[in-house]
């Protein structure tokens, strides 16, 4: 009977698109591109390809064939792996919550600068491109002086931010039939707007030595921790496992679907648009540095400063088109953004909760709007930027990493992946072997615990993170506190009993 009223793909080609879609978002523009330039170049590349075959593809095929197998949301499947496994499945539906109300803000940001595109509200010519950090900070954010000061409300910023929820509400409420559909164009557009990003750098002068400095090899880097630290945290980001939504995403699959293939060519056709990204950004990046006599040092940025200040400084020294290519940018971001956050509000929390507690779609995404919404407007305020960063910090690193290993150490100790494996295999054309159950043993954990002890213990627990002080608390306080109350709270969610 569940079975029967489950939602459902319409076809393999909207599955794989939701699956590509929640996948390929902001990390891939705003977070690979200097990931490379900053660790090696193209040997960059060799690390972080091994990552993706021995960690990133057999994760998401473990989180995808699971979801398939028990026909449930992350919740699901650990209280059908054993009762009292389930708060595994709703720490990272917790986890997903949470970030997912902070990405909205970002792409409520972006849709404030298509906005300021229009108009080039920054400013054109060399003095606005040294000004682009003013415009973020005080034009958009209107930032506060510390995160203990969460100052009032940014207006334009809370509207757009319920706009884009309703948007989010409307490709969800339907389920994942409207949802495989509707992801269909917000990966194809990115990947055309990137095309038009990619001919307009390389049309600029500079763009042949902005691509030197992302590509070229520095083959020592491969001996060290950073960079192997660097492609292993960024494969576990890039393909938004570890985030519960998988899960789902692989229930909704009909019962003889394939499952490796699509896992294959999803895990690909993400790693590919971030090695595309990255020409589109470099090239940019390239105009940028000749433009300005700065050396690459100055102008090579991740995350928010190279989408909202370097990228807007770029287009404002560029001779023609300025606000047509800030509208395609920031229009490329939104829609990036886009297909991951419906996939992290659908996949990751509303089909959870419906799985255990009932509820008709339109009711539990509403919830899950608004809640999502409210907590969100907290990162719309003068403070919200260093909030932001915490929770981050707190959900999509250490959330995701620690939520993963143990997941692969259940799954692989606890209970049998040959089970799974054997699963998979019936009905897809890619066989994959026993090798695969050793991986999910203890190549997975093994990797996930040395990107979150390298890179994160061994950072925040001498020195407090992003060096923020609220009253008593700094900032590594408030990541462990956040870890704490979405942790205590998914064993509160385990212990609720439901009829049925
Ligand atoms: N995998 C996507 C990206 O690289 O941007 C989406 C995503 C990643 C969403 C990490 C949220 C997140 F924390």
């Amino acid at each position: 009977m569940a079975e029967e009223i489950r939602e459902r793909w319409t076809s393999r080609t909207t599955f794989l698109f939701a699956a590509i879609g929640s996948a390929i978002g902001l990390g891939n523009l705003w977070r690979f591109p200097y990931l490379a330039y900053d660790n090696g170049g193209g040997a960059f590349l060799v690390a972080w390809i091994i990552g993706l075959l021995i960690l990133g593809i057999p994760w998401l095929l473990m989180e995808i064939g699971m979801g398939r197998m028990f026909q449930k949301g992350a919740p699901g499947v650990f209280s059908g792996i054993g009762k009292k496994w389930e708060w595994l499945g709703w720490w990272p539906v917790l986890v997903a919550f949470l970030i997912v109300s902070y990405y909205a803000v970002i792409i409520a940001w972006s849709m404030r600068f298509v906005l300021s595109s229009a108009t080039m509200a920054w400013g054109t010519g060399q003095e606005a491109a040294t000004k682009t950090g003013g415009f973020f900070f005080e034009n958009i954010l209107q930032i506060s002086s510390s995160a203990g000061e969460l100052g009032s409300i940014v207006w334009p910023t809370l509207i757009m931010l319920a706009i884009v929820w309703i948007v989010l509400f409307l490709i969800m409420y339907k389920g994942a039939g409207v949802i495989g559909k509707i992801a269909v164009y917000t990966v194809s557009i990115p990947w055309l707007i990137l095309v038009a990003l990619l001919i307009r750098g390389l049309t600029l002068p500079g763009a042949a030595d902005g691509l030197n400095y992302y590509l070229s090899p520095d083959w020592s880097a491969l001996l060290t921790g950073d960079i192997w630290f660097a492609a292993f945290s960024q494969i576990a980001f890039t393909l938004s496992v570890g985030m519960a939504g998988m899960y789902a995403y692989g229930s909704f699959i009909a019962r003889r679907g394939d499952v490796n293939n699509n896992v294959l060519i999803a895990g690909f056709a993400n790693n590919a648009t971030s090695f595309f990204a990255g020409f589109a950004v470099f090239s940019t990046l390239g105009f940028l540095m000749t433009a300005l006599s700065a050396p690459a040092g100055e102008v090579a940025e991740s995350g928010l400063g190279l989408a909202f200040v370097i990228y807007p400084a770029a287009i404002s020294m560029m001779p023609t088109a300025n606000a047509l290519t800030g509208i395609l940018f920031f229009l490329c971001l939104f829609f990036l953004g886009l297909d991951s956050a419906f996939f992290l509000a659908h996949g990751g929390v509303s089909a959870p909760l419906r799985d255990k507690f009932g509820g008709g779609l339109a009711k539990v995404t509403a919830i899950v709007c608004v809640t999502g919404f409210l907590v969100g407007a907290i990162f719309t305020t003068q403070g919200g930027l260093y909030w932001l960063d915490m929770f981050d910090r707190a959900a999509a690193f250490y959330g995701l990493l620690i939520t993963g290993a143990i997941s692969c150490i259940v799954i692989g100790w606890f209970w049998d992946p040959a089970l799974l494996r054997n699963h998979v295999n019936e009905t897809s054309d890619v066989k994959i072997g026993a090798w695969w159950d050793w991986i999910i043993k203890i190549v997975l954990p093994v990797g996930l615990i040395f990107v979150l002890v390298y890179g994160g213990f061994m950072q925040d627990i001498p020195k407090a993170y992003g060096g923020y002080e609220i009253g008593i608390l700094n900032g590594s306080h408030v990541v462990w506190i956040i870890l704490l109350v979405t942790l205590v709270a998914s064993f509160v969610l385990q212990k609720i009993k439901t009829r049925g």
